[in-house]
């Protein structure tokens, strides 16, 4: 009995160097088969006394046992690299049957102009948010501080869903009131996404279309913040050749809120059918977010102040693209698609 521990070694040598599961099989039948070493041993017991018949089985069916684990764990390894090994071999080239040009597909236009507006607002710092198209009357207009009587809450204007009580976002501003409601300052975000009007399809009207939200809130936020984000957007867009200008105007979730336009990029400001003759053209709503709103996601506005903006990217698509029909965005006609 002295080399059992013998024999455990010189199986446990074996087992390391085969090298297929059949031959890790043999090994198994040297040792633990109906004549191996160790069922030789077992059945030599007889011989014994019946306390040495205890301390040698002990023994011999631990033996049994280490060399067993170790056949199983080397199998288990033989195994998975002889099916990597079977499937490196069995791999098959598809590259000849695709030798001819494989078409490319390409982002629609409203995509890609989403992507190309993201990217100028992600390097100025801005991270991107999304938020519900389905909304409640909380969050698209009481929190975005519209009085009761406002016209866009008519159902001329909104399409409410059943019982009234949701409905489709008609812009992309409940965005903002997520993202507060969520986050504490530093605000820097936009907020992409398509929105609905219940309104009649022409020429520039669609009631699916799409918008991006910016909101910007922290300490000491001004104007001049809004106005140098919004002003590098623009250069980085239209090019850094044209001017830009800022408008008075009004919207409820801002004050004082603003119209941005670029000079016309068709005729350079001189005036032409792009521009209705006036050398500008009108890019974006902005403005400082009003007290109301920050009050309603529970904000400290002594403490913080911020500006918020939305782009009509269709508007945008159009005039980069020189477009003059929305519909067409919408038609999925292969001869438009094809020529972005
Ligand atoms: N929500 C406005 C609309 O749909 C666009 C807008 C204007 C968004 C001014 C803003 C803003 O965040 O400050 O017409």
């Amino acid at each position: 009995m002295n080399n059992v521990e013998e024999i455990v070694k010189q199986a446990s040598e074996k087992i390391k160097t085969a090298n297929s599961v059949e031959s890790l099989e043999s090994v198994k039948t040297e040792y633990l088969g109906k004549n191996g070493e160790i069922t030789k041993l077992l059945k030599s017991m007889s011989d014994y006394s019946v306390e040495e018949k205890k301390k040698i089985g002990a023994l011999l069916n631990s033996a049994k046992k280490e060399i067993d684990e170790e056949i199983i764990k080397r199998k288990g390894f033989l195994s998975s690299s002889e099916i990597e090994e079977k499937m490196k071999k069995e791999k098959i080239d598809f590259s000849s049957a695709f030798s001819f040009n494989f078409p490319k597909g390409h982002f629609h236009p409203i995509s890609q102009t989403i992507e190309d507006i993201s990217a100028i607002f992600k390097s100025l710092g801005f991270e991107t948010a999304q938020g519900p198209e389905i909304e409640t009357d909380w969050y698209n207009f009481e929190a975005l501080n519209h009085p009761a009587d406002h016209p866009a809450r008519d159902i001329q204007d909104t399409f409410y869903l059943e019982g009234m009580k949701n409905l489709l976002r008609t812009h992309t501003s409940p965005g903002q009131i997520h993202v507060m409601e969520n986050q504490q300052p530093p605000i820097k975000v936009i907020v992409p996404g398509r929105v609905y009007r219940n309104e009649a399809s022409d020429a520039s009207h669609s009631s699916t279309f799409h918008q991006i939200e910016g909101l910007s809130v922290d300490k000491n936020i001004t104007f001049i913040d809004l106005k140098s984000a919004l002003t590098l957007y623009a250069r980085n867009f239209f090019g850094n050749d044209l001017e830009t200008r800022f408008r008075p105007s009004y919207f409820p979730f801002t004050e004082p809120s603003a119209e941005m336009d670029v000079q016309c990029f068709f005729c350079k400001g001189k005036g032409c059918g792009v521009c209705k003759g006036t050398g500008w053209i009108e890019i974006l709503g902005c403005g400082m977010v009003h007290h109301n709103v920050l009050k309603a996601v529970k904000y400290d506005s002594e403490k913080y102040t911020g500006f918020a903006f939305g782009i009509g990217v269709e508007r945008i698509a159009m005039l980069k693209y020189g477009l003059d029909d929305i519909r067409l965005f919408y038609e999925n006609d292969l001869r438009f698609l094809k020529q972005f």
